[in-house]
């Protein structure tokens, strides 16, 4: 016996493997609940302290709380020098700034006294990526290009300080309001592959830091969070409008997947995209290039057409990738930096994940099915 019959799923697909006051994912629907906001009012109107603080808490903060935890925050953000020098040797390699960040994050175990909360080690390794994920990147992305690292700003909240900290300008609300926009979408998403890796490793009772290093590690493949910037280098790579249909239909036939496009559990469009298409729409009809925008749209159209005609009754559908990437460029963030600008919304929900595993959850230890060999015969090897 093998396969579905024996229980095994592939890919698990359709197992529920946790129960989670966090995020609710409506494949049919095309809906997504955060805490019990639709993500579509979370998105736009919190700060991204104050989803934080709902992830982390099951309940919005009252104006006491969100200062106590902007203020932690605030002590948690500047980096250790121990990663400063491991950024500085990492750029010059040349490291990918992935693997960069994945190196980084492990140093969040480096403690500052100053910033301790009455030794709550889950709670500091939380405050500790969350605040210090911004730097890291807007460090390295400095280094890489040659500068030195702007040191955050305290009075500056979270999105405000990781665009200041890579420009070294404080940036303008349309475009503090854009990345908040973005990083409320992306905090928390059910059980995807890098939340379920950090349930997975906090499942043993390991530490937050081990689990955030391992859910980045997932994040890092193409189909889970690698996916923007290649989405974003084919709406570049069409260039007209008019080349679109053409340009996509020679990449389904050379099989290759469209990045951007389908998704696990969304069947319809990933409310996501809705979200973050406007949020775009908004940004790019204020400060950015129209045009471009105007090509993503005819890119999207495009691809859907094909995907429905290459998959019938797949309903491959737009993804939150793609306008991820059109948002993240009119920021001005280079296409590296997209997947890390992921993860610095995601370390929200991966960190609020861990607390609810270690509260509530079982030790993660599902089955395989054996499909090898039985009875083999052991030959010494000389014989072999
Ligand atoms: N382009 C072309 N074909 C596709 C695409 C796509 N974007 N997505 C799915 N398909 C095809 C697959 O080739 C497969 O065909 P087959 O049955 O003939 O082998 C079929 O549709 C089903 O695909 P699966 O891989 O079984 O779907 P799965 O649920 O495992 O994967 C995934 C979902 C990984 C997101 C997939 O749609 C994909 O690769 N998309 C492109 C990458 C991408 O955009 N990733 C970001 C996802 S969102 C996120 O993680 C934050």
């Amino acid at each position: 016996m093998s396969g579905r019959e024996n229980g095994f799923v592939p890919g698990l697909e359709g197992v529920v493997a946790a129960q989670t006051r966090l995020s609710h994912v409506d494949g049919g629907a095309g809906e997504l609940i955060v805490a019990g906001f639709p993500v579509e009012e979370l998105a736009r109107r919190a700060t991204f302290e104050e989803v934080v603080y709902l992830l982390w808490h099951d309940a919005l903060p009252d104006v006491r709380e969100l200062a106590d935890l902007r203020g932690a925050l605030a002590r948690w953000r500047p980096l250790p020098r121990a990663t400063l020098e491991l950024l500085r040797a990492a750029a010059s390699e040349g490291t990918p700034p992935m693997d960069a960040l994945r190196m980084a994050a492990s140093t969040a175990s480096l403690r500052d006294r100053d910033a301790s909360v009455n030794g709550d080690t889950a709670r500091e390794d939380a405050l500790a990526v969350v605040a210090r994920f911004p730097t890291i990147v807007a460090a390295y992305r400095r280094l890489l290009d040659g500068e030195e690292p702007v040191d955050p700003d305290p009075r500056l909240g979270h999105a405000a300080n990781y665009l200041y900290m890579l420009n070294g300008e404080v940036p303008g609300q349309g475009s503090v309001r854009a990345l908040e926009t973005y990083l409320n979408t992306v905090a928390d998403h059910g059980l995807n592959a890098s939340t379920f890796a950090a349930r997975v490793i906090v499942s043993t009772r390991s530490d937050l830091v081990s689990a955030v290093v391992g859910a980045l590690g997932a994040l890092k493949g193409p189909l889970h969070g690698g996916a923007p910037g290649p989405a974003l280098d084919v709406v570049f790579e069409i260039g007209e409008a008019r080349r679109a249909e053409a340009v996509l239909r020679e990449k389904l036939e050379r099989g290759e997947r469209l990045m951007g496009f389908g998704h696990r559990v969304y069947k319809v469009r990933d409310p996501r995209a809705d979200v973050l298409g406007t949020a775009a729409e908004l940004l790019y009809a204020t400060d950015g290039d129209e045009a471009l925008y105007e090509l993503a749209l005819e890119v999207e159209r495009a691809a859907v057409a094909l995907l429905s005609e290459h998959k019938p009754g797949r309903n491959l559908q737009t993804n939150v990738e793609f306008y991820t990437a059109l948002l993240l460029h009119g920021l001005g963030l280079p296409t590296e930096l997209f997947t890390l600008t992921f993860a610095v919304g995601r370390v929200a929900g991966w960190t609020a994940h861990c607390f609810e595993q270690l509260e509530r959850g079982r030790l993660i230890r599902p089955q395989s099915e054996y499909v090898g060999e039985r009875d083999r015969e052991w030959v010494p090897s000389e014989g072999r």
